[in-house]
């Protein structure tokens, strides 16, 4: 073959495996540590990675550029996404997944790391049964991904609603009022129920429970009023919804002054914790880990302070539920 058309091949022979990175869906502090950890061990590995940006979107649009070592440099500490996020309805269609897949071909993608969900595994899953090869990191704030005990972002979110109820339990006390506060998690009780226990709130309300105002809120406020307390704190999980409503009927029924705090986006913002950032980083050079070794189709997980990866399709019917000790304690607690 003469020089010329040497240098037409479209690819050489052997090349480095490339590899695409996303953030999809919420985005949860610890997600740039992830990114970084992706990035640097993937690397090391010798990979070549593309970063995606705005999700599935990003990949849709082929809105993608190679990252190096210095690209994921002083991220660690920051919140939110430097490849930023979206929800993307497309993708949520056959006819949107076949055209990711087809755009991962396009930039010689032999695999993507998808930075998300529970709905981003989702859509992980579909673009594998057409022949991608996927890993899933679970970031979300909610911790309502089946398959792992912590999710990346859960534990800032932790800390940022314990330092925002302590500072509302200052103000209902001095005032002996009673502050009802509403705490994200879409449909999970994770975030309500552990900050219930770390910020001894005298009644919680969970989505996964069935709950009647009289049992799970008078009775346990007037039970405290009676034992000696003058101030009190109600939280319930977004999942339960009204919580206005619920302040209301709290100031009607008891006579107790009553105010309600919708905490909202300030719990998913935030420099992440030692928690997140040390999990993000585990749970990435894991993932890397797995895709030098030629494993398909994973995600990864923390199962009892070990980090393991699961089938994409098995993760995604796995079920995990609220402690039931959890519950028992939150409320033995605010006697
Ligand atoms: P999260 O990943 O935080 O749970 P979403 O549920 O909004 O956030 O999902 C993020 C994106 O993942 C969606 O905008 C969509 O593009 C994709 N997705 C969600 N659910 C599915 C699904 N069932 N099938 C395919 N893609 C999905
Ligand atoms: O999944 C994270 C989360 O913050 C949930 O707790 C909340 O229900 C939802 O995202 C809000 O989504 P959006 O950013 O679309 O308003």
């Amino acid at each position: 073959m003469s020089e010329q058309n040497e240098s037409l091949k479209a690819e050489p022979v052997s090349r480095p495996k490339r590899i695409g990175v996303l953030t999809s869906g919420g985005d949860a502090p610890g997600m740039n540590a992830a990114l970084r950890a992706v990035v640097r061990s993937g690397i090391y590995r010798g990979f070549e990675v593309y970063g995606i940006r705005k999700g599935y979107e990003g990949l849709l649009s082929g809105d993608m550029y190679e990252m190096n070592l210095r690209s994921v440099s002083d991220i660690m500490n920051r919140g939110g996404t430097i490849l930023q996020t979206a929800r993307c309805p497309e993708f949520m269609t056959e006819e949107g997944v076949r055209r990711g897949y087809r755009m991962a071909q396009v930039f010689k993608l032999d695999a993507i790391v998808v930075i998300g969900g529970d709905g981003s595994f989702r859509g992980a899953r579909d673009l594998a049964r057409i022949g991608m090869n996927v890993v899933g990191i679970p970031a979300t704030i909610d911790n309502d991904i089946d398959c792992t005990d912590h999710t990346i972002g859960f534990d800032t979110a932790l800390n940022t609603v314990k330092d925002a109820i302590d500072k509302i339990k200052d103000t209902a006390y001095s005032h002996e009022r009673c502050s009802v506060v509403e705490v994200m998690g879409r449909g999970a009780g994770y975030i309500a129920l552990s900050c219930a226990i770390a910020d001894g709130a005298e009644a919680c309300i969970l989505p996964e429970r069935h709950f009647d105002i009289d049992t799970d809120i008078i009775q346990p406020i007037i039970g405290c009023r009676n034992r000696g307390k003058h101030h009190y704190i109600v939280i319930i999980a977004e999942g339960v919804g009204g919580t206005i409503e619920i302040a209301k009927q709290i100031e009607e029924i008891t006579g107790i002054s009553t105010n309600a705090t919708i905490l909202g986006y300030q719990q998913r913002g935030g420099s992440p914790t030692v928690k997140d950032r040390v999990s993000a980083s585990m749970m990435a050079v894991k993932a890397t880990e797995l895709l030098a070794n030629g494993e398909r189709n994973k995600i990864i997980a923390l199962k009892n302070e070990k980090y393991v990866a699961y089938d994409i399709e098995e993760a995604l019917n796995m079920k995990k539920t609220l402690d039931p000790e959890m519950i028992e304690a939150s409320k033995m607690l605010s006697l």
